[in-house]
């Protein structure tokens, strides 16, 4: 008997989707580079490859992106729920419940293309509106003449983006699509093997993903950036918390032992955002360089480099969104990698259910309470 901590280099499932190559920092979706992805193909078109396995032709684009953006809206009730949620509420904690209560309109039958579509549609405008009814701002209805990232940043902000923003936005979300086998697709594959439905298994995806040692790392890696102040601060902060024991958030991967290549396309976007906006993100962006130069300086070594929740925080921020929502912009695009990983891992579902080693006392004698 053997306990695989973390479930370290334990295979689930065989798959299509996504392959990684961790030595030396690949990763394909569906046998296209992640780098050609990033630069000549958009969210929806590589949403629609990561669902249905192959890139869509020109009517197949055309039908599927009419179809997420006729399920952008929110139901009315919908709406009151995030107006009147706590304005402190943890951003992911009201997606998940968002989630839930799409779920709890759907009925039997909603066939399965439906729910999809409805997921990867609404996720952006449930994170705008909230995160524009916490400051106070009206919500912006979305507008169907623009992309799928375009019109996310269009609600968050409520001014049209750049081409530079919506390039940027894309290549973000394509870049956070899928990732293979990971915390938050195992937690979404448990729910989805048990036969329960769609939503309940995106919720537990998004669940898993809150948590700072997964997709909160981003929201983390700002504030780190944030509490450095100024790239002279760096090596003292990084030492000193390298001494206490304590990580550099964006930092270090399961799988790759060298630059997670997410990281490196992000940076690109991350430096043009803040040449062409200056100010706070430039600094910010400064800093992370000084991060990524003085970290790797000392976790290079052991294996250890920046990962795509480093320089997505730059991005993201640079884009409008408020730290607490990296998480959720990140979400909005890995409910893409759950949905095609549940549909894979059902076709041929067994329930999983692992074991735990017993390391307990048996046999004991009960004792009535008033005697204990
Ligand atoms: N900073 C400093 N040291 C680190 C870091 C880091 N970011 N990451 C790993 N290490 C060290 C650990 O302290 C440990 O050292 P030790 O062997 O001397 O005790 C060693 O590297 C191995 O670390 P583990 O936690 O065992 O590695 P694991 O594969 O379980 O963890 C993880 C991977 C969780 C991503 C880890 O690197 C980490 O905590 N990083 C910071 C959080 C982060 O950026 N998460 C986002 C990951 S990407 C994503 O999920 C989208």
């Amino acid at each position: 008997m053997e306990i695989k901590k973390g479930l370290e280099d334990v295979y689930v499932k065989e798959t299509e989707i996504t392959y990684i190559d961790g030595e030396l920092g690949r990763l394909y979706y569906r046998g296209y580079s992640i780098y050609d992805l990033t630069e000549f193909s958009n969210f929806e078109e590589t949403s629609y490859l990561i669902l249905y396995g192959k890139l869509p032709n020109l009517s197949e684009y055309e039908e599927y992106v009419n179809k997420l953006k006729e399920e952008r809206g929110l139901c009315d009730y919908l709406k009151e729920f995030l107006k009147n949620v706590n304005k402190r509420a943890n951003p992911m904690d009201v997606l998940r419940t968002a989630v839930s209560v799409i779920g709890m309109d759907s009925d039997d039958t909603e066939t399965l293309d439906k729910k999809i579509i409805k997921l990867i549609a609404k996720f952006p405008n449930i994170i705008a509106y909230y995160s524009r009814v916490r400051k106070g701002l009206e919500p912006v209805e979305p507008d169907p003449s623009l992309s799928h990232a375009g019109n996310f940043l269009y609600m968050v902000n409520g001014v049209k983006p750049s081409e530079d923003e919506v390039k940027a936005m894309d290549v973000a979300m394509i870049l956070h699509i899928d990732h293979e086998m990971n915390a938050s697709t195992f937690a979404s594959l448990v729910v989805a093997s048990t036969l329960s439905d769609l939503y309940s298994s995106i919720i537990a995806g998004i669940s898993a993903l809150k948590g700072p040692l997964h997709g909160g790392a981003n929201y983390e890696a700002l504030k780190m950036f944030k509490e450095i102040g100024d790239p002279d601060n760096v090596e003292k902060y990084i030492l000193n918390r390298l001494s206490n024991k304590q990580r550099i958030m964006g930092f270090g991967h399961r799988i790759y032992k060298t630059y997670d290549p997410r990281a490196r396309i992000l940076k690109n976007y991350a430096r043009l955002l803040a040449e062409k906006k200056g100010g706070e993100i430039k600094r910010l962006y400064e800093i992370a360089s000084k991060v990524e130069e003085i970290g790797v300086k000392y976790l290079g070594p052991k294996g250890i480099y920046p990962n795509v929740d480093f320089y997505s925080s730059i991005v993201f921020y640079a884009l409008g969104f408020e730290p607490e929502f990296f998480p959720t912009v990140f979400a909005s695009a890995r409910v893409v990698g759950w949905i095609a990983h549940i549909m894979e891992y059902i076709k041929d579902n067994k329930i999983i259910r692992p074991k735990a080693y017993y390391r307990g006392e048996i046999g004991k004698r009960y004792i009535p309470i008033e005697s204990r």
